[in-house]
């Protein structure tokens, strides 16, 4: 079943398009990436869903979560969706906390922000949701502010507020990146069996293939604000079909542009992210792509399916990235 579509999304600034007709779905339980370089518009495509644009950009299009529009809503509404069947995790806990309050009240306010339950009722929920979310000691932790935490706790302690009500979609932008790679790995395996019990969806966002790979069924492509490729997780990394996902892919293998595997070096793609005011017009990756022809110039739509590309000329569907 359908939870989330998202319908020829456009976020723009001073006329100029940074999110430029983004689509794409996601059904109910379904664990799926968003990936692509920083400047991708990842995060603006996840605030223009939350409701949350930053002052001065206009929106178009459709969003639509469990059959109810929510572009046009007024911020009251939007804000009793927020949290109820929406809900985020931010890539830096230490913004997205009250640096002032402890962070138990943080999760029972949230918990009783959507339901109307006593304050007893929902300090218990509180204790429980930081227990599930791997704190031995949760009274004690429920008492400390949000300083005296780790950045790996600080994240428990955002996903156990994005839990307390049980949303039907859980946001989750770059929420590991800041980590150290080992405790990276446990907060990711946390959200990871988080989601599945509480049969949430998730939309995870992150820069690293390896982040979303390791999590999700599908993965989106995105690059200019838009998605690019949308595959199972398992097509994009054996048959990639879209120059930017050969790309990605290559440079997180340790590949370089040239083919040749790169020794003590991060290959990167060729070429920057533009500003997102220098795009080209018509595909948006051209001027780095190496397929680059003169159809190009007229903007590629994405194909329907299962599997899908928006290029003039994709690597074929038998695999591999090969032409
Ligand atoms: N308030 C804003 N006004 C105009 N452009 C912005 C604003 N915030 C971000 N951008 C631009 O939007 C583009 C996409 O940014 P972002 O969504 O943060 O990318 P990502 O999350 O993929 O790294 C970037 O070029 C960024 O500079
Ligand atoms: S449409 Fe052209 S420029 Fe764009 S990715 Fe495909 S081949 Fe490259
Ligand atoms: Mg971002």
């Amino acid at each position: 079943m359908t939870l989330l579509t998202v319908s020829d999304l456009v976020v723009e600034a001073a006329g100029q398009q940074i999110i430029r007709g983004l689509s794409l779905s996601v059904n109910a339980g379904e664990r799926v990436g968003l990936i692509g370089e920083s400047g991708s518009g990842k995060t603006m495509a996840a605030l223009a869903l939350m409701g949350l644009l930053p002052e001065g950009l206009s929106l178009q299009g459709s969003i639509e979560l469990e059959g109810v529009e929510l572009t046009g809503l007024s911020d009251r509404r939007y804000s009793e969706i927020r949290g109820d069947r929406l809900a985020m995790i931010f890539q830096e806990p230490m913004t997205a906390l009250d640096p002032l309050m402890r962070v138990g009240r943080q999760i029972r306010d949230a918990v009783r922000l959507h339901r109307r339950i006593s304050r007893a009722e929902a300090s218990s929920r509180m204790l429980q949701l930081l227990a599930r979310v791997g704190f031995p000691n949760p009274a004690e932790q429920a008492r400390r502010f949000p300083h005296q935490l780790s950045g790996g706790q600080r994240q428990r302690v955002l996903i156990a507020i994005a839990l307390a009500c049980d949303p039907a979609l859980i946001l989750a932008d770059e929420p590991t990146t800041a980590l150290d790679v080992t405790v990276q790995a446990q907060v990711l395996s946390l959200l990871q069996r988080l989601v599945r019990e509480e049969r949430s969806a998730l939309l995870l966002i992150s820069h690293d293939l390896a982040v979303v790979s390791s999590v999700c069924d599908r993965i989106l492509v995105m690059y200019g604000g838009t998605v690019v490729e949308s595959a199972p997780t398992r097509e994009i990394l054996t048959a990639p079909r879209h120059p930017y996902t050969v790309a990605l892919l290559d440079t997180s293998r340790g590949i370089s542009a040239d083919g040749e595997t790169a020794a003590g070096q991060l290959p990167t793609i060729p070429g920057a992210v533009p500003a997102w005011d220098q795009f080209p017009c018509g595909c948006v990756f051209r001027g780095r792509c190496p397929r680059e022809q003169d159809r190009c110039r007229e903007v590629p739509r994405l194909t329907e399916g299962e599997h899908r590309v928006a290029c003039w000329f994709p690597f074929s569907s038998e695999g591999g990235g090969g032409a």
